[in-house]
C-alpha cells in the first residue's frame, strides 16, 4: 500500500491561538520619525515572545496615502516607506516565525487608494473606458446628471457624506468609504485575478494568515439600486456572489497552508456563519462578543449564541474585545453603557477607568478561558484608555467625515509607552510622535508594568502562559447564582466571573490558579473579578 493521499495535518494552531493585532504606525517608532515602523516592531519581537502571543496581525503596512490609516492601499505588494521595506519585512516575518511566532497581514479588497495605479488610469482614460470597468463609475441623476446614481449610506458611522463622488468629466464613481478610497467592481475578472495574485505573493513571504477588511461589502448589486432598509437581497452587503470569491480564495490559501480571518459585520448569525463553511473562510471576528454589554446575562448569550453559530461549519469561535477602530476596553466598561455601538459613540462620554480596568481584567481572563482564538489588540495587554485627541491633531476620516460630530477611531491608535522615562514614553521618537500621548502614558509604560507584579501585563503574560490547561475541548456551564458566570473546560479547569455585587462562593476543593484581582476577605469572589480554578 501507498502512503496515504492525505497526511494527516498537525494541529490547527489557528483554531485556538492567541493573536496579537499590531498598528504598525503606533506599535514602536525605530527610527525616531514620530510614525512607527517595521524596524520598531523587530526591536519589540522579544516583548511579544514574552506575552506569549502566537500570531501577530498587521493592520495594512502598504505603500498607502494614509487617508484612512493604511486602509487606503496604492500597492499591495510594497511596504510604505514610512514603515520600512519589503526586505524589512520579509526578515521580521522569519525573525517572529524563528520566535514562534506566526505573521497574518491585512487585505483590503474592497476599495483601493485613489492613488492605485488602477484608479489613476481609470481616471486618465475617460467615461466608457474598460479601466473603468475595474470600479463602479457611473453617469448621475436628475437634470444635468448632478445627483449621484444612488443614495446608499457611508459605511464610517456618523457621515453624512455622500458615497460617489463626481469628476469633472461628469462620470461619479462609489467610495463606501472616503473618495480616496475607490471600491473595486468585483464583478470584474481582473480583480479577482490580481486579489489572488496578491494572495499567493503574501503566502509566498511566509505569512501565514490573512485577515479580510470589510469583507462582506464586496459585492454589489450590478444594477446600483437605492438602498431600502430591511430590503433582501441588501445591494452592497453581505451578498451571495461573496461566498464563490471566498471559495476560490480558499482553493488559494490550501495551497499555502493559509488561513483567513474575516472582518464580517453581520447582526444574523446564520448568515455570518455562512462565511465560515468548511470552503470558505477558517475564522471570522467576534463583533457581537465585542460589542456586548459588561452584563452576565447578554455575556452568556454572546457565548452560547457564538458556539451554536460555529459549530454546525466546523469553524472555531475568535474572542475579541477590541481593535483599531473601536473604544478602548477599560473607558468602554468604565461607561454607564458598556457595550460598543458606532452609531452612539460622542465625545466626553464620563468613564470610571478605575472600574472600567476592573472589569478589563476580568474580561480577559473571560475571553482567554473561551474554546477558539483570541484577539489581543496592542495597548489592550497594557490596560491603556481611550486617549482625548485635541481636535486640531485628529487625522481619522471618521471624525473629519462626521463634520466633528464623531470622535473617530485615533483615541485607541496613540503610540504606545514602553518606557516611563524616556521621551515620549519610549516610543522611540525624537520629536512628538503622530499622534500625542496623554500626560499620564507613562504610568502605563511596559516598564513600569514589568516591574508590578498587579499590573494588567502581568496578567496578560500570566493567562497567555496558563491557557494551555483549557485544552482544546468545548464549554460546560456549571450552576451559578445569578451574575455569576461559571464554566467548565478539560481537565477540570475552570473559569469563574462575578458581575454582581454579592460575593460568589468558590466550589470547594478547587486550586486558584489565577485571579483578576483579590478575593475578598472570606476567600469569596467579588464583584467584577474572574478566577480561573483547577478541581
Ligand atoms: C475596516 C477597518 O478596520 C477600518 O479601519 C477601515 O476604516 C475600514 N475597514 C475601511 O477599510
Amino acid at each position: 500500500m501507498g502512503q496515504p493521499t492525505h497526511a494527516p495535518k498537525g494541529h490547527d494552531w489557528w483554531r485556538s491561538a492567541v493573536i496579537y493585532q499590531v498598528y504598525v504606525r503606533s506599535f514602536a517608532d525605530g527610527d525616531g520619525d514620530g510614525t512607527g515602523d517595521l524596524a520598531g516592531v523587530r526591536a519589540r519581537l522579544p516583548y511579544l515572545a514574552e506575552l506569549g502571543v502566537d500570531a501577530l496581525w498587521f493592520s495594512p503596512w502598504y505603500l498607502s496615502p494614509m487617508k484612512d490609516g493604511g486602509y487606503d492601499v496604492a500597492d499591495y505588494r510594497a511596504i510604505d516607506p514610512a514603515f520600512g521595506t519589503l526586505a524589512e519585512a520579509e526578515k521580521l516575518i522569519a525573525e517572529a516565525r524563528e520566535l514562534g511566532i506566526r505573521t497574518v497581514v491585512d487585505i483590503v479588497p474592497n476599495h483601493v487608494s485613489d492613488q492605485h495605479p488602477w484608479f489613476q488610469a481609470a481616471l486618465a482614460a475617460g467615461p466608457g473606458s474598460p479601466e473603468r470597468e475595474l470600479f463602479h463609475f457611473r453617469p448621475g441623476r436628475g437634470p444635468g446628471g448632478e445627483l449621484p446614481p444612488n443614495d446608499w449610506p457611508s459605511q464610517f458611522a456618523g457621515s453624512t457624506e455622500p458615497v460617489w463622488t463626481r469628476l469633472p468629466d461628469g462620470d461619479w464613481y462609489l467610495h463606501l468609504f472616503t473618495p480616496e478610497q475607490p471600491d473595486l467592481n468585483w464583478a470584474h475578472p481582473a480583480v479577482r485575478q490580481e486579489h489572488e495574485d496578491i494572495l499567493r505573493f503574501w503566502f509566498e513571504r511566509g505569512v501565514a494568515g490573512v485577515r479580510i477588511d470589510s469583507a462582506a461589502l464586496l459585492a454589489k448589486d450590478p444594477d446600483l439600486p437605492d438602498f431600502v432598509e430591511g430590503r433582501d437581497p441588501n445591494p452592497f452587503v453581505d451578498r451571495d456572489e461573496l461566498h464563490d470569491i471566498y471559495r476560490s480564495w480558499r482553493a488559494v490559501a490550501d495551497d499555502h497552508d493559509g488561513v483567513f480571518v474575516g472582518e464580517v459585520w453581520l447582526p444574523d448569525a446564520e448568515r455570518f456563519a455562512r462565511y465560515l463553511r468548511p470552503d470558505e473562510l477558517h475564522t471570522a471576528f467576534n463583533f457581537s462578543f465585542l460589542s456586548c454589554p459588561w452584563d452576565a446575562g447578554r455575556l452568556r448569550t454572546s457565548i452560547d449564541t457564538t458556539l451554536a453559530e460555529h459549530a454546525p461549519v466546523g469553524a472555531p469561535a475568535t474572542w475579541v474585545l477590541c481593535n483599531h477602530d473601536v473604544t478602548r476596553t477599560v473607558t468602554r466598561y468604565g461607561r454607564t453603557d458598556t457595550g460598543f455601538d458606532f452609531a452612539i459613540k460622542a465625545f466626553g462620554t464620563p468613564t470610571d477607568l478605575a472600574l472600567g480596568t476592573r472589569r478589563a481584567r476580568a474580561a480577559a481572563l473571560l475571553s482567554l478561558a473561551l474554546p477558539g482564538a483570541v484577539y489581543v489588540y496592542q495597548g489592550e495587554e497594557l490596560g491603556l484608555p481611550e486617549a482625548d485627541i485635541p481636535r486640531d491633531r485628529i487625522e481619522d476620516p471618521m471624525y473629519l467625515r462626521s463634520g466633528g460630530t464623531d470622535p473617530g477611531r485615533d483615541g485607541c491608535r496613540v503610540p504606545l509607552p514602553w518606557v516611563a522615562d524616556a521621551p515620549y514614553a519610549g516610543f522611540g521618537s525624537r520629536e512628538e510622535p503622530w499622534l500625542p500621548q496623554p500626560v499620564d502614558w507613562t504610568s502605563y509604560a511596559v516598564d513600569r508594568q514589568s516591574a508590578d507584579a498587579g499590573s494588567m501585563l502581568a496578567l496578560y503574560r500570566a493567562a497567555v502562559r496558563l491557557r494551555p490547561v483549557f485544552g482544546e475541548g468545548p464549554l460546560m456551564w456549571l450552576p451559578a447564582p445569578e451574575g455569576v458566570l461559571a464554566f467548565a473546560r478539560a481537565h477540570g479547569v475552570m473559569c469563574l466571573v462575578n458581575l454582581v455585587d454579592r460575593p460568589a462562593d468558590l466550589p470547594s476543593g478547587t486550586q486558584l490558579l489565577l485571579a483578576s484581582g483579590p478575593l475578598d476577605a472570606e476567600g469569596r469572589l467579588p464583584k467584577d473579578t474572574a478566577v480561573w480554578l483547577r478541581a
